[in-house]
C-alpha cells in the first residue's frame, strides 16, 4: 500500500500534485468557473448573502484563514473564520444572510459539526461543506456540499486534504466574484490558467526534498522553532508550525512577521531556527526587514524565496528557491516545503509519523 514510500504522509505529501488536479477537475467544467458545482442551489443562496463565516479546526482552520484573502481581495464578501469550538459556545451576533462555510477533512469533526448545528439554531440558513469524505456528517447537514478529491488521508496530519481544500476554496472565491458581476472574461481566463500551473509548481517543489532533507539535520536537535510569514502566506507559517509540533514534538510557533518586534524577538538567539516563507509578494520587502531583525540578534534564519524573491544565502540565512510564485495561488505551493520539513525533522526525531503520541486522526468527541 505504501509503494516507494515509508509513511503514509511522505506518500500522501507526494500524491499533492494528483490530489490537486483531481480537484481542479471535478471543479472547472468546460474551462469555465460553474456556481451549480457547489450544489443545485448554489446561484440561489449565492445571490442571498451578504458575507461569509468559516467555521474549522486544525489545519481546515488554517485553509480558512487562507481563503479570508482570497474572498476579501477576489470576491469582495466580508469574511471571518473562527475556531468551531470558540464559535459553538460564544454569543454571537447571527445574521441569516451570511454564507457558513464549514473545512473539514474527515466531515466527522464533532466541534466543527457542533459549530455548524449552532449557526443554525441561531438562524443561519446558507451552509456549505467542503469536504473529503463522501456523505459524512458535516456534508449531510449543509445545504451546499463540494467534495475534494484528495482520495483517503491515512497520515494523521493533513497534507494532501489541506492543498485541495485551499483549491476549492479559491475556486469558491472566484466563483462568488463571479456570481457579484466582479470577474471580467479576461480575469477569469487568467485564474484559470492559475490554476492549470498549480500542479506542475507543487510538483518542482516536491523536488526540493532532498534540499530539504538536508536543512532538516539542523532541526534535529532543537526544542523550538519559529515560523514567520506575511499576509496569505501567514496562514501557510501557521501550518508549517502546527505540523512540527504535531509530528516532531518541536515547540513551533507562527508569527506574521510584522509581529516580530512586539514580543517573540526576545526568543531569538542562535539556538532558535526561524523559517520564514518569503515569496515574491507585496510584502517581500517588509518581509526582508524583519529577517534582518532576526540575523542582527544571531537568530538562524531558515527562507523559502522563489525565483523571484532576490535573496541570497549569507552567514546564519540558508535560503531554498521554491518555484517562480503561481500570482494568487502561492500558498498551496509554499506548503509543500514546510510540510516536507516537519515529516523530515520527525524522522530524525524517530517520533510515529503515522500516528503522533496523543492525536486521532478524526476528533469526535469534545
Ligand atoms: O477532519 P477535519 O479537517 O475536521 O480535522 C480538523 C483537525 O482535527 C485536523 O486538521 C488536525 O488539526 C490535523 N491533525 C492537522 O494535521
Amino acid at each position: 500500500e505504501l509503494g516507494p514510500y515509508n509513511h503514509f504522509m511522505q506518500k500522501e505529501i507526494h500524491e499533492q500534485p494528483r490530489a490537486i488536479s483531481d480537484t481542479i477537475e471535478a471543479l472547472i467544467d468546460d474551462g469555465a468557473f460553474r456556481t451549480e458545482l457547489f450544489g443545485v442551489e448554489a446561484a440561489d443562496i449565492f445571490s442571498q448573502i451578504d458575507s461569509v463565516l468559516i467555521l474549522a479546526a486544525g489545519t481546515s482552520y488554517y485553509a480558512g484563514l487562507t481563503a479570508k484573502y482570497w474572498l476579501e481581495s477576489i470576491a469582495r464578501i466580508p469574511t471571518s473564520v473562527e475556531i468551531a469550538s470558540e464559535y459553538r459556545y460564544r454569543e454571537s451576533v447571527p445574521n441569516p444572510k451570511q454564507l457558513i462555510v464549514t473545512i473539514s477533512q474527515s466531515g466527522e469533526t464533532l466541534d466543527t459539526m457542533e459549530a455548524l448545528k449552532h449557526a443554525q439554531k441561531l438562524g443561519h440558513t446558507h451552509s456549505l461543506a467542503i469536504c473529503n469524505v463522501q456523505e459524512s456528517a458535516i456534508p449531510r447537514a449543509s445545504s451546499l456540499v463540494f467534495y475534494t478529491r484528495a482520495g483517503a488521508e491515512i497520515g494523521v496530519a493533513s497534507t494532501k486534504a489541506f492543498t485541495t481544500q485551499l483549491i476549492a476554496l479559491f475556486v469558491l472565491a472566484v466563483t462568488l466574484a463571479k456570481e457579484r458581476g466582479l470577474l471580467s472574461p479576461a480575469q477569469e481566463l487568467a485564474y484559470l490558467s492559475d490554476l492549470r500551473q498549480v500542479t506542475g509548481s507543487v510538483q518542482i517543489a516536491l523536488n526540493l526534498e532532498p534540499q530539504i532533507r538536508e536543512w532538516a539535520k539542523q532541526f534535529g536537535d532543537k526544542e523550538h522553532a519559529l515560523f514567520l510569514g506575511r499576509g496569505v502566506h501567514f496562514p501557510i507559517a501557521m501550518e508549517g508550525a502546527l505540523k512540527l509540533k504535531e509530528i516532531s514534538y518541536i515547540h513551533a510557533e507562527a508569527y506574521p512577521a510584522g509581529e516580530l518586534k512586539h514580543g517573540p524577538l526576545a526568543l531569538v538567539d542562535s539556538n532558535m531556527p526561524v523559517v520564514v516563507i518569503a515569496p515574491n509578494d507585496v510584502l517581500l520587502e517588509k518581509v526582508k526587514s524583519n529577517m534582518q531583525e532576526v540575523k542582527a540578534r544571531g537568530g538562524q534564519l531558515f527562507v523559502f524565496a522563489d525565483a523571484d524573491s532576490h535573496f541570497n544565502a549569507s552567514e546564519g540565512v540558508h535560503v531554498i528557491r521554491t518555484p517562480r510564485h503561481v500570482g494568487v495561488l502561492s500558498p498551496i505551493l509554499h506548503v509543500i516545503p514546510v510540510q516536507l520539513l516537519a515529516y523530515h525533522a520527525a524522522l530524525l526525531k524517530g517520533t510515529d509519523v503515522d500516528k503522533p503520541r496523543n492525536l486521532a486522526k478524526s476528533v469526535t468527541v469534545e
